[in-house]
């Protein structure tokens, strides 16, 4: 058990305490992090005139030679420190003797694990956006190749008004823009240093946090210590960001499970990413889709959790923080791990186009297209309504669609019908007359495409 702070006490802690007050099994994810601000910190020290060049000097090289031992195995992260603060600052003084012991001047751990979460939320932000992009490269892709790919867009999950595959993607690719918004948003808002604001109420050596700030890329510095200690927001906000991204995730899978069942078959997924079954050889199952829908649940758990666990901390820190990092680490993770296989099997997946257009016609999603036809030739479109409302009972009963009906059938609707009328509802008509702004018919669609490729380009150009 080896701790920062024993001076005080006149007693070992309780072995069952020290293992629950501990953070170390986890935040060792931080210890880049933790060596990368204590190094930017004793430069600084040097700079101000706090350390000699040659206590730093030391520090640094220390710091240094730890990061890479770890790296390569030769030192293990065990158990029997507090956490990686501790961790890290024990190995130091073990290598370099008192110098090391300067290390921790001007700083407390408040703002040490306040800066090393700032940097490690950061970066993950950084590389989820990047998930982001790939994946909506694969949705543009997509729909680039599916402009005429007509299936039928559902609401209330029947079969409503026909579209194409191009445009139901389009609105994913909506979604994870917005994503990806709210990530660089997020990153922005927070990019700011904690580092110097010591327990809560600064210090009295004369730390320059412009200089820390600017040397660990920051915006600057936070502008008031108490809440640079107490202040977890921007992990809840990632949280949330991280949430409407499962969410959406989320959806898009509940759609390929759908369109992969054997009364749909509109989609294939390839082989590399579906599993089978131990008792039943026919299976083909999409559990990629499967356990992205199951972790939405757990990545909405991680944002209730640390909610909750700070809506009732009184100001500056409190131990209740430490619980921080388990759920953002892990929500991180798990988001990273579905956006990445996500993209790997949307990437792969085979469309039965026949089928999404069969599927098309004989559900009657050129009803609306109908009526509009009537009511071009001067039938109100409320009888109009009625008319077609009757005809679609007719050819239930029949077994067929509409424009397998004859003019002599249609004729016994509505003496309005006439040969144009075949032209009218087909499919291609049906989804080719919708060009407004964000419809799908071609040539709104073709903009939306233009749209998606300025985005692109512009998000790549910023990175
Ligand atoms: N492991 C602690 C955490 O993650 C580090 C900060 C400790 N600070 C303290 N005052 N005990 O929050």
């Amino acid at each position: 058990m080896a701790q920062l702070w024993g001076g005080r006490f006149t007693k070992e802690t309780e072995k069952k305490v020290f293992d629950f007050n501990a953070s170390i099994s986890f935040d060792k994810a931080l210890i880049d992090e933790d060596i990368e601000g204590s190094i930017a910190h004793v430069v600084m020290l040097e700079k101000q005139g706090v350390l000699n060049l040659s206590e730093k000097d030391s520090i640094v090289k220390g710091l240094t030679e730890i990061r890479s031992e770890v790296e390569t195995g030769k030192t293990r992260i065990t158990d029997e420190y507090e956490d990686i603060h501790s961790f890290v600052e024990a190995k130091l003084i073990e290598k370099i003797g008192d110098d090391g012991k300067k290390m921790h001047t001007g700083r407390s751990r408040n703002d040490q694990v306040a800066l090393d979460m700032r940097m490690y939320v950061r970066k993950a932000l950084d590389a989820t956006a990047d998930s982001i992009v790939r994946l909506l490269e694969t949705i543009n892709r997509i729909m680039e190749d599916n402009i005429e790919t007509f299936m039928p867009g559902f609401t209330h999950l029947q079969k409503a008004q026909p579209t194409t595959l191009a445009h139901h993607f389009g609105a994913y690719f909506e979604m994870f823009k917005r994503d990806h918004q709210r990530l660089k948003d997020t990153y922005r808002r927070m990019n700011y240093n904690p580092l110097g604001a010591g327990a809560f109420a600064g210090t009295t050596y004369p730390l320059d946090r412009n200089y820390t700030s600017s040397m660990l890329g920051f915006e600057g510095p936070t502008a008031n210590s108490m809440d640079s200690v107490s202040d977890r927001d921007y992990c809840i906000e990632s949280l949330s960001d991280l949430s409407l991204i499962m969410m959406h995730m989320s959806r898009f899978s509940e759609e390929i499970i759908i369109w992969n069942t054997n009364e749909y078959r509109f989609v294939e997924i390839d082989d590399g990413y579906s599993t089978g079954s131990s008792i039943m050889p026919q299976k083909k199952n999409p559990d990629i889709a499967e356990l992205v829908r199951g972790k939405t649940g757990r990545v909405y758990g991680s944002l209730i959790s640390l909610l909750t666990t700070m809506k009732g901390l009184p100001l500056a820190y409190n131990k209740d923080m430490q619980e921080d990092k388990e759920v953002t680490f892990d929500a991180f993770k798990t988001v990273n791990d579905c956006l990445d296989l996500f993209n790997g099997m949307l990437d792969t997946i085979r469309f039965n186009k026949e089928i999404m257009e069969k599927s098309a016609v004989r559900g009657f999603t050129n009803a609306t297209d109908a009526a509009d036809y009537l009511v071009c030739k001067g039938v109100p479109f409320r009888d109009a309504h009625g008319i077609i409302g009757r005809i679609v009972i007719y050819c239930i009963d029949k077994g067929i669609s509409i424009d397998e009906m004859t003019i002599e059938e249609l004729k016994g609707f509505s003496e309005c019908f006439d040969d144009d009328i075949y032209d009218a509802i087909s499919l291609k008509t049906c989804v080719e007359k919708r060009v407004t702004v964000g419809a799908p018919g071609k040539c709104a669609i073709m903009e939306e495409l233009k749209k998606n490729k300025e985005f692109l380009e512009k998000i790549k150009e910023e990175t």
